[in-house]
């Protein structure tokens, strides 16, 4: 089964948002939709997600799902507002109650506000389509990959072959584990399309987000056949190191870890995300 795809790129948070369904009047799903949010004048938008609402609206699709492949820590996530807009169930990895309790003495959340938490390898269905949600933790242990058809959204486990793969130095993240979950990606047939959730690419070239299992296990330069567990581990560590904290992880995360809901008005009917002091 051969799925269509339609890939949205966010420029400013490099995030690719895609709608996966079977053809004009058909069921799909939204993976990893994006709210724009401005952090200076702390305004939000829906520029990216209306977008999404037009080509949803245009093809006539009918939106079952809208799928997280983790918390992410760069961008506010987009689902309630496309879930509004469009209806849908979100959904996200089981293992986001680990993320949640890692931040609850800062960030309280509540799992209900998910519609549906994918237990490890749960199939689900998108109208006709079979679709498989693959536990790969390692970045964090809520991500899932999502699998429809011949088609795999790999969310932050994966970048291009020339960029590699995610930081495993969030709460709860390890690279060995990271590890594990790639070569069960790699393991998948070679003709598999892998598409990912981000890319940040090398000066020179365009942004692209599309690749192959084949392409990864010949070309990915930090995990193409023959780099070993330890190879990656050591490599990932080192250079998870040198990296700063997301622009956006503070705001992302108190937003997203509750399914992208924004924190309710306080009593001067103000909403207000907070930004911890020395809490990190
Ligand atoms: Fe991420």
């Amino acid at each position: 089964m051969t799925p269509q795809i339609q890939a949205f790129f966010d420029q400013t948070t490099a995030t690719v948002t895609y709608v996966v369904h079977a053809g004009a009047g058909s069921a799909c799903a939204i993976i990893d939709p994006v709210l724009d949010y401005d952090p200076k004048s702390g305004r939000t938008c829906s520029l990216a997600a209306d977008q999404v609402i037009a080509f949803v609206r245009q093809h006539g699709l009918q939106v079952e799902w809208l799928l997280e492949t983790h918390a992410h820590a760069d961008h506010l996530s987009g689902a309630p507002f496309l879930a509004q807009q469009l209806g849908g169930k979100t959904g996200i990895g089981a293992g986001i109650r680990s993320v949640q309790r890692a931040f609850s003495a800062v960030f309280p959340a509540h799992e209900a506000r998910f519609d549906h938490l994918f237990a490890a390898d749960e199939a689900f269905s998108i109208g006709s389509m079979q679709a498989r949600a693959m536990h790969v933790p390692g970045h964090t242990p809520a991500d899932m990959a999502f699998q429809v058809g011949d088609a795999l959204f790999v969310g932050d486990t994966l970048f291009m072959p020339d960029v590699g793969t995610a930081r495993c130095d969030f709460p709860g993240g390890d690279a060995a584990t990271l590890y594990r979950s790639v070569r069960r990606i790699l393991s998948l047939p070679p003709h598999t399309r892998l598409f990912m959730c981000h890319d940040y690419p090398p000066a020179g070239r365009a942004p692209a987000w599309e690749s192959t299992v084949a392409d990864q296990r010949a070309h990915n330069i930090h995990v193409h056949d023959g780099v070993s567990e330890a190879d990656f581990v050591a490599m990932r560590t080192a250079r998870d190191q040198t990296l700063a904290m997301p622009t956006l992880i503070l705001p992302a995360i108190q937003v997203n870890i509750n399914a992208g809901q924004l924190p309710p008005a306080d009593t001067n009917g103000v909403r207000y995300l907070k930004i911890p002091v020395n809490a990190f």
